[in-house]
């Protein structure tokens, strides 16, 4: 790309190279269809480069430092130093390695690599849609593809009265560059990216201060697994102020200063702002060529992610469902084989999602109080860390795994626990979901002795009142 402007024709030409677009743009190529991609900054999108890797490296190094706070019983640790810089370094070499490894995978595979900004000019017959490409340096160009697959994700949700101008007054974005350690930080919105931005911070020193909205923090979760966060917090002096509105927020000249509706004013070295995030669906030539799409910018999509215009896909955040890095690559293979006519229809309802707080939470599918179970019968086992003996050799007793399992046939419905590793526990769950599986085929799994997984089918076990290492009087079978 110099300067002039080039036509050439691709089968599929995929606009934004994060977790859907590049997941895309390799199974097209899988597929066998020719493929372009448009990426205006780095491959890898929020997850790789602002989003789930750098957090968990940060989430990683936090862990640790916990260890060397409150060592294990039996080590005495005589003094220690972390060096924050170094670790803001290390964190960047694991998004470079990986984002180049994703560049290096397109380029092996033939995919058609363009930096720029894309955007969908029109339609012209036999040549298809037209894209043109504008890159930083003002050079630009356009090719044609006979499909164009949207996957440009969301950014942080910026309030005017927030003010956010990414010195004192910040974003996930610059939370994950600083230097240094704030020695104050207030957090507003107390979801996901606050509390783990907020388990992170305080375990490297950082005062923390988190004001919500609704009555409780991490409110999509399971309400007893929020009030566990809840006091993990509290036990961790991180002030949590919840049912808080925020008027506004302003920086000083050292600092910034929240100022809730009730007139009570907070002041710290940084406020973090993480109330939820904005689509990138404007400035991509969707409205002009008639693809549907709601007040917010979110794309509707069929169950093949094409929109209402044929040949015109969408994927990942900027579409229905969670925003989440694995949906939105599960959206990107769903379009790419639909475009390859391999016809297949998208299902949600087996998907698992984590967050990482110390200990970390997972979930797929239904959990008690959601409204998918308020016209079914279930009943929900359960099973602590404390009883499993893996966790108490790595002396991680804190935790739970909750399964819901539907009476009649056994089928497990969904599961939630907070815990060590329960992410990977959820993963094995949500297998056994994907096929059907019932706590019968949870219990005839041989599961590896000693490990964290026993606790599966113990906690499905519990539900019918057949955990062995458990009884429960109200639920045990009489003999
Ligand atoms: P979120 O929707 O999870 O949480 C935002 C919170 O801010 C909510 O609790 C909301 O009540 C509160 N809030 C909204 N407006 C407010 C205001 N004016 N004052 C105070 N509180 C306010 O959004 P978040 O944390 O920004 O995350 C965005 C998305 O990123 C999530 O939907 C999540 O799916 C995804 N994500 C997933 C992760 C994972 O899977 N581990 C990690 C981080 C993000």
């Amino acid at each position: 790309m110099n300067g002039g402007i080039f036509l050439e024709k691709f089968d599929v030409c995929i606009i934004g190279g994060g977790p859907a677009g590049y997941v895309s743009a390799l199974k097209c190529a899988i597929n066998g269809l020719s493929a372009a991609i448009i990426e205006k900054e780095r491959f890898g999108g929020t997850c790789l480069n602002r989003g789930c890797i750098p957090t968990k490296v940060l989430y990683s190094k936090a862990k640790f430092l916990k260890k060397l706070k409150t060592p294990e019983r039996g080590f005495t640790i005589n003094g220690f130093n972390f060096n924050y810089e170094e670790i803001i370094k290390y964190k960047d070499e694991v998004v470079l390695t990986l984002t180049s490894g994703v560049e290096k995978l397109l380029k092996a595979r033939k995919v058609n690599i363009f930096y720029g900004s894309g955007k969908i000019k029109g339609k012209n017959g036999e040549k298809g849609f037209s894209v043109s490409i504008d890159s930083k340096d003002g050079s630009s160009a356009e090719i044609s593809a006979d499909n164009v697959i949207a996957a440009t994700g969301s950014s942080p949700l910026m309030i005017p009265a927030f003010n956010i101008d990414h010195k004192n007054i910040i974003t996930s974005d610059e939370a994950l560059s600083l230097n240094k350690i704030p020695k104050s930080l207030i957090i507003i919105g107390a979801g996901v990216i606050g509390c783990e931005f907020a388990n992170i911070f305080s375990e490297f020193g950082c005062s923390i201060e988190m004001i919500e909205l609704l009555p409780s923090i991490l409110s999509t979760e399971d309400k007893e697994i929020s009030r566990f966060i809840d006091k993990n917090f509290k036990s961790r002096n991180i002030e949590v102020k919840t049912g808080a509105e925020v008027k506004s927020i302003k920086a000083l000249e050292a600092g910034a200063e929240v100022e809730l509706v009730t007139g009570e004013k907070f002041s710290a070295e940084k406020v973090l702002v993480s109330i939820g995030r904005k689509l990138n669906t404007s400035d991509l030539g969707l409205e002009e060529i008639g693809v549907t799409m709601d007040k917010r910018g979110k794309i509707e999509t069929d169950m093949h992610n094409e929109t209402n215009i044929k040949g015109i896909y969408a994927c990942g955040d900027i579409i229905d469902g969670p925003m989440l890095a694995h949906k939105a690559s599960y959206d990107g293979i769903i379009a790419a084989d639909n475009i390859a006519g391999i016809i297949k229809e998208k299902d949600y309802g087996v998907l698992p999602w984590s967050v990482y707080t110390n200990p970390s939470i997972g979930t797929v599918g239904l959990r008690e109080g959601d409204a998918g179970l308020s016209e079914i019968k279930y009943t929900v086992g359960r099973f602590s860390y404390a009883a499993s003996g893996m966790a108490l050799a790595m002396e991680e007793p804190e935790g739970f795994l909750k399964v819901v399992v539907e009476p009649e046939t056994k089928k497990i419905l969904g599961a939630t626990g907070i815990g060590a590793d329960i992410p990977e526990l959820i993963a094995e769950i949500a297998s056994y979901m994907h096929f059907g599986g019932t706590v019968f085929d949870i219990e005839s799994t041989i599961h590896s002795h000693p490990t964290l997984s026993e606790i599966v089918p113990e906690a499905a076990l519990d539900s019918i009142g057949e955990a062995i290492h458990k009884f429960n009087p109200r639920t045990a079978k009489k003999a």
